[in-house]
Order: structure tokens, then C-alpha cells, then sequence
């Protein structure tokens, strides 16, 4: 058992807590105060004194968000490229690998539509084949059909691991093993996961690993970290070079940096920077298992709360999950519930089947409403949260009070 969370002390660091219930966490969580002050202050500063002149004199800040994201996940800092997102950071692993026909790319149910997009656009292009491993019973990834899935064939494994619609943590550890067994590359979008779980890359064994600053981490927007494993770096070589991921040695020659920031580029959001290096340590302040105690005991209150509620059905899948929770309300649209929830200053947002096709298209969902707790949250705002959706389901969408 880790320490607990001082709840009250968590809310007077959030500014937004005095103006919304939020439960729209894996969306974008409410920034602390330290982030706030971070990003705000260097905003200044580039504004009193010049961009350049403000990075050089703040360079020891910058640098921060390494060691924080090596801290974070159990890596070196020079495993670490931070970039405006997820879907950038995951964007310049992915394409760095080559494929070729007959090629297989190994992957979930619960994948999120951007990487399935890349990875369709990639095997028409290559000719390589996209297989969608099944879920088990308890609908996470079967670690049994994938470790059977597995032949000399398979290039890469790529696995979401918390998804976009639903409390689902799938077993990324397990797959881990699998990978390595088989000395296969192994790509875990963690976007999700990071921030309200532990995320070790040793302990999980993935080779490359995107996430996001917004979300779980509470960082500023725009901002996202790949890990690559060191002994894979120097074989990948990212699909876009600039004169900071590589040198111009000579009028025909580049070398491109041995570390991970061979997958950034020259211009930066500095502030953003400045500031998920701040989020980062500010969660290890914390403590990342505290934290996801304190979450994963808190939604699932919410979702035994949401099981009480006359026409609603939760739609989280996997034999563990975390603070995302999905639900739908009979004869009520997943988007007016957002917008009567909204108009009661309460953030939760909907999450349709074009972002996660494969799952909600095998269960028959066309919208799902999900709300995500973050440590910050309380038992009251769960109990209010659920108050408001019985009035609503009594009074219906076109009802009085929206
Ligand atoms: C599973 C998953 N992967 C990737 C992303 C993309 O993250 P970003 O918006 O930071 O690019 C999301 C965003 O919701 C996500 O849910």
C-alpha cells in the first residue's frame, strides 16, 4: 500500500477545481499550479526578453523534462525525444521500421484510429498485413492468441495500452514477455496509461513507447515524449530529418545523433517543454502508485454508482481497468448527455466509433460517454456527477434546466 493522496492539498494546487467538476481527465486533466506557473512564466519571459534568449537562459529547465520522463518511466535520458504529441511521438517510431511484403504487424481491438490509419497506410504501401489479435472473455488481448499468432513473419507487435474508450488496461507487461521471447519489436502507445499507472518500460519490456503530456500527466497541451530503447536507436531512422535530429557534415553527408532526439525537430513549444518536465516531477511528487490507487479506487466507485442508475449500462472491458469509465443511458444520446452535463459545469466527453473502430464496431457501439477521475476528484463530485444523471434520465434530453 503507497502513501495516500492528501486530496484537499491536491485541489487547493488546481485552480480549475474551484470552477468545474471535471471528469474529463483522459481528455485533458486540469493543469497544477506549478505547471501553470511554469508555462505561463516562460511565456513571460520569451516575451520580455526574446525566444532564443529565453531558451539559453532557461536551459537547465528544458533539460529537466528528461530526467523526469527517465524517472517516469525507468529509462535513460537519452532514450527520451519529447514532441507537440502521442500521435507525433508514436508517428516517428512507427515509420522508422521498415516493412516489406508478407511482413505482419501484430496488433489489439482496442486500437486507436490514428495508429490504424498508419498502419494501413503502411501495409498498402509495403504490402505488409495488419492482423487484429482477438480479445480473451474478459475482452483485454489474449497473450494466448498473440504468443500463437507468432512466426518468423511478425515484424512488429503494437499494442494500445489503455484505450481511448474505456477503462481497459490491456496486459502490456504480458506482451512484453511474448516480444521478447520471440525478439520481436514491440511499440506500446501508453498515451493513456502514463500518468495514472505505473509505466516501467523495464518492467513492461516494450522497445518503443509514445505518450502525451495533457492527459494523466496533467502537463500542458502540445506537448508528448517517445522512449526508445537504446540498443534499437541507432537502427531506426526517422522517417523526417532536420539540422537537429542530424548534422550536415559535409556537402553530401548527414549524421544523424545518436540518441532518442533524432526524433525531434529544431522548433519547439519551449513553455510546454519547460512545463511537462514540471507536470512530471510534480506527479513523481505525488507518487505514480499512489496515484493510481487513488484513481482506480475512485472510478470504480463511480462505475458501481453508474450500476445503480436506472437505465444505465458501463462498457469498460478487461479484467483490470483503470480511471476511464464508459457508460450509455437508454434512450439518451452519449452527446446530450455531454451537453447536459456541461451546462452544469460538469466536463465529460463522448468517444465515437470512427477512434476505436474494431472494438466498438464487434460490440455494437456507436458513441460511448466516457468520464475520467483523477486523483483530484472526490467521492462528492462522483456522487454529484451521478445525481445529475439520474435527474436527467428522469426529465430526458429535451427536459427543463439544460
Ligand atoms: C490510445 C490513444 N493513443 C493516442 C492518442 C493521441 O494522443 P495525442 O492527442 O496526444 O496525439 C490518444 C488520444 O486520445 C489515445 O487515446
Amino acid at each position: 500500500m503507497s502513501r495516500e493522496i492528501d486530496v484537499e492539498r491536491a485541489r487547493q494546487d488546481t485552480p480549475g477545481c474551484e470552477h468545474v467538476l471535471h471528469l474529463n481527465n483522459a481528455g485533458a486533466s486540469l493543469a497544477p499550479r506549478p505547471v501553470l506557473d511554469a508555462v505561463v512564466g516562460h511565456l513571460e519571459l520569451e516575451a520580455r526578453i526574446g525566444g532564443y534568449e529565453a531558451a539559453d537562459r532557461e536551459r537547465a529547465a528544458v533539460e529537466r523534462v528528461y530526467d523526469a520522463a527517465a524517472r517516469l518511466l525507468n529509462c535513460g535520458r537519452d532514450e527520451i525525444a519529447v514532441v507537440e504529441n502521442a500521435t507525433r511521438a508514436w508517428d516517428m517510431a512507427f515509420y522508422s521500421l521498415t516493412f516489406r511484403p508478407g511482413d505482419r504487424i501484430l496488433t489489439t481491438m482496442a486500437e486507436y484510429a490514428s495508429n490504424y490509419i498508419a498502419y494501413l497506410q503502411v501495409a498498402q504501401r509495403t504490402g505488409a498485413a495488419v492482423e487484429v489479435i482477438d480479445s480473451d472473455e474478459q475482452g483485454q488481448l489474449s497473450v494466448d492468441a498473440l504468443r500463437r499468432a507468432i512466426d518468423s513473419r511478425v515484424k512488429l507487435i503494437s499494442i494500445t495500452h489503455v484505450p481511448t474508450n474505456g477503462g481497459l488496461v490491456n496486459p502490456a507487461a504480458a506482451v512484453g514477455r511474448v516480444a521478447r521471447e520471440a525478439g520481436i519489436p514491440y511499440l506500446l502507445d501508453a498515451c493513456q496509461s502514463v500518468g495514472q499507472m505505473p509505466v516501467d518500460v523495464g518492467t513492461i519490456g516494450c522497445d518503443m513507447l509514445s505518450a502525451t503530456g495533457r492527459k494523466y500527466l496533467r502537463g500542458p497541451r502540445g506537448t508528448g515524449f517517445l522512449y526508445v530503447r537504446r540498443g534499437l536507436l541507432d537502427r531506426l531512422e526517422p522517417p523526417f530529418l532536420d539540422l537537429h535530429a542530424a548534422t550536415w557534415v559535409a556537402r553530401d553527408r548527414f549524421e544523424i545523433r545518436p540518441d532518442a532526439r533524432r526524433f525531434e525537430n529544431w522548433e519547439t513549444y519551449y513553455a510546454g517543454k519547460i512545463g511537462l518536465g514540471v507536470a512530471i516531477e510534480y506527479a513523481l511528487g505525488w507518487g505514480i502508485p499512489a496515484i493510481g490507487e487513488r484513481v482506480s479506487g475512485l472510478a470504480d466507485r463511480l462505475r458501481a454508482a453508474l450500476g445503480e442508475l436506472p437505465g444505465v449500462t458501463v462498457r469498460d472491458l478487461g479484467a483490470e481497468r483503470c480511471g476511464i469509465v464508459t457508460f450509455t443511458m437508454a434512450g439518451l444520446d452519449a452527446a446530450d448527455i455531454k451537453r447536459a452535463m456541461a451546462a452544469q459545469s460538469i466536463n465529460v466527453t463522448t468517444s465515437s466509433a470512427a477512434s476505436t473502430r474494431l472494438d466498438m464496431d464487434a460490440r455494437g457501439l456507436d458513441r460511448v460517454v466516457r468520464a475520467s477521475v483523477h486523483y483530484y476528484n472526490t467521492d462528492e463530485e462522483v456522487e454529484r456527477f451521478c445525481r445529475a444523471l439520474r435527474a436527467l434520465a428522469r426529465r430526458g434530453p429535451g427536459g427543463p434546466g439544460q
